[in-house]
């Protein structure tokens, strides 16, 4: 039995062919950077040559600990290294456009942190600014290649579970959204920064939902204004639907993030092992039961490696990789549009009380 997860395993594999790497520098010395960007590209054995931060300090510190060679002192001067051929963005999300504009202007490759921006008018033009340069972009959608999501959506594209009915995502976390300052002063926030993530993946398994319908919450005393819990559900166009409950105001400490995708013939049901602990966490699991492949009931299927920060080389790679072959990265800007007009597309809905049709609402923001 346990080699038919053989195709599964071979898919979630975190590997960047040595003929795929190409000079890497980063902008942005913040905690992302530090705990899962360079430790995950130090275990791929991928080269960062330089980065910049507006804190040069930081910069520094975070060069010194890491062992990259050098700090731009500004963002020009590291677009103007011709041995950079990535650029790997990683601000808060206000800054991040302009950082993307210049980065293509100057002929460089890209792999913008989530979100690389809030609006969809913004979306759509640096995914087509990026297109007509010809450079590779994508955004940092990690959990795309996060072992437990990436296996279950390989299961799902061999068919195991039939025709795709319902994913469903509930997640109790306590998140100390102190260590973001900038996050204090966004309105729009738990989607915005953190459930992003889930938004994308339930497009990546079930596709374009035709209409949503969200609501916020939030916690007297708490330390940003924007909302710290959502509940979202999704129709498709087929009748299926999908659910994402988001909490990070958990005061019980018995953190949960489970996920359950249902098919006309089988199952998959999972945690993300990272919010049990975040960022440390632990690992995923994963287990399915499919008619199909005749599993003769739940089998669990073996995760080795974990969402921080392994899931960091799989949107790295899948960058290089679109440079060395022409291939479309898993997460690629334009697929991304997508995913932030569904983001507003849920904001509309929460702050309106009604029920948003994308194919109506999603061009016309
Ligand atoms: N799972 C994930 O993918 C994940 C997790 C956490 C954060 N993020 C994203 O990564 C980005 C950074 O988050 P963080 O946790 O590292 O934040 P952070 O506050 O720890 O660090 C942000 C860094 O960006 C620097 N900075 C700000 N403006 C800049 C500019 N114009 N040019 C250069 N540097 C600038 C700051 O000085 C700071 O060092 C955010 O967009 C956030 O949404 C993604």
């Amino acid at each position: 039995m346990i080699d038919l997860f053989q195709g599964v395993s071979d898919y979630c594999r975190l590997v960047v062919p040595e003929a795929h790497k190409l000079p890497i520098a980063v902008v942005g010395a913040g905690g992302i950077v530090d705990g899962q960007h360079l430790p995950a590209y130090k275990l791929a054995g991928l080269e960062v040559v330089g980065i910049t931060d507006v804190n040069l300090d930081r910069a520094r510190e975070v060069a010194a600990r890491h062992g990259i060679p050098c700090v731009y002192p500004r963002l020009d001067e590291l677009l103007a290294d011709e041995r950079v051929r990535v650029v790997d963005i990683a601000v808060p999300v206000a800054y991040q456009p302009p950082i993307f504009r210049a980065a293509v202007a100057a002929g460089k490759n890209i792999l913008a942190q989530k979100p690389f921006t809030t609006e969809p008018e913004t979306a759509r033009e640096l995914a087509a600014l990026a297109s007509e340069a010809g450079v590779v972009a994508a955004v940092n959608q990690q959990l795309r290649f996060d072992e437990g999501i990436a296996a279950a959506h390989r299961m799902v594209e061999l068919g195991w579970l039939g025709e795709l009915t319902t994913f469903t995502l509930s997640v109790n976390a306590f998140t100390d959204w102190t260590q973001w300052n900038w996050a204090q002063a966004m309105e729009r926030l738990e989607i915005m920064v953190h459930s992003i993530h889930y938004h994308d993946t339930v497009r990546w398994f079930m596709g374009e939902p035709s209409s949503v319908y969200a609501v916020a919450g939030r916690v007297p005393g708490q330390f940003p204004v924007g909302e710290t819990r959502t509940t979202s559900s999704y129709r498709f166009p087929d009748g299926s639907s999908a659910l994402v409950y988001a909490n990070h105001m958990n005061p019980g400490g018995d953190n949960t993030a489970e996920f359950r995708i249902e098919g006309t013939r089988g199952a998959i049901r999972g945690t993300l092992g990272l919010m049990y602990d975040y960022p440390d966490g632990r690992p995923d699991t994963l287990e399915v039961t499919s008619t199909v492949v005749g599993t003769d009931g739940w089998v669990p299927y073996p995760v080795t490696q974990r969402w921080f920060p392994h899931a960091f080389i799989g949107t790295m790679g899948s960058v290089l990789e679109g440079i060395a072959t022409g291939s479309s990265p898993r997460s690629a800007v334009n697929d991304n549009v997508k995913t932030v007009e569904l983001v507003a597309a849920l904001y509309r809905s929460m702050e309106s009380n009604e029920v948003v049709h994308l194919e109506r609402t999603s061009r016309v923001e």
